[in-house]
């Protein structure tokens, strides 16, 4: 069941007026038609669990997925997701219900600072539905494009490779 909010009113007459449907809620608003989904979803819809790395596209920070395919965001316009479905790491799962990659995250130790994880989240979700996960290797290469500068990758892998075998794979 989709949630309407409030229309935002656009502020500028050059905006456009959007409907993006993000997590299931429909969110309408007035946009510049150059924003980002990226500066969409955090500066106009509040939802800041996306995050902003290099914004061009090079380190997979704001990995989302937009009709149930993995995309930056970064490099998306807000206006060109009208009427897909947007998912982002608030969609997935939170502390009261976690998606069982972001429970095996936290039992490998899967980040340090934090900042590129629900990058990496939304690629392992994806990469799991894609059937990706088939060996560390095969892991490894379908994650390449989300970068993190802790180096916390083995930790990750080890968290992808056990929900991809539905069982335990710490090490
Ligand atoms: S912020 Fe989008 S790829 Fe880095
Ligand atoms: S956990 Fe620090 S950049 Fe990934």
């Amino acid at each position: 069941m989709v949630d309407v909010t409030d229309a935002e009113s656009a502020a500028d007459p050059a905006d456009r007026v959007v409907t993006l449907v993000v997590n299931g809620r429909a969110y309408t608003v007035g946009l510049d038609p150059r924003v980002t989904l990226l500066d969409a979803l955090r500066d106009h819809l509040g939802l800041m669990g996306t995050k902003k790395g290099c914004d061009q596209g090079a380190c997979g920070a704001c990995t989302v997925h937009v009709d149930g395919k993995r995309v930056l965001a970064c490099l998306s316009l807000a206006a060109q997701c009208e009427g897909r479905a947007v998912t982002t790491i608030e969609g997935i799962g939170g502390p009261d219900g976690m998606h069982p990659l972001q429970s095996a995250f936290m039992d490998h130790d899967g980040f340090q600072c934090g900042f590129c994880t629900p990058g990496q989240i939304m690629s392992a979700v994806a990469l799991l539905k894609e059937g990706r996960a088939g060996s560390d290797e095969e892991i490894r290469e379908f994650m390449s494009g989300n970068l993190c500068r802790c180096g916390a990758y083995p930790h990750m892998v080890a968290a992808i490779r056990e929900v991809a075998g539905g069982g335990d794979a710490r090490t």
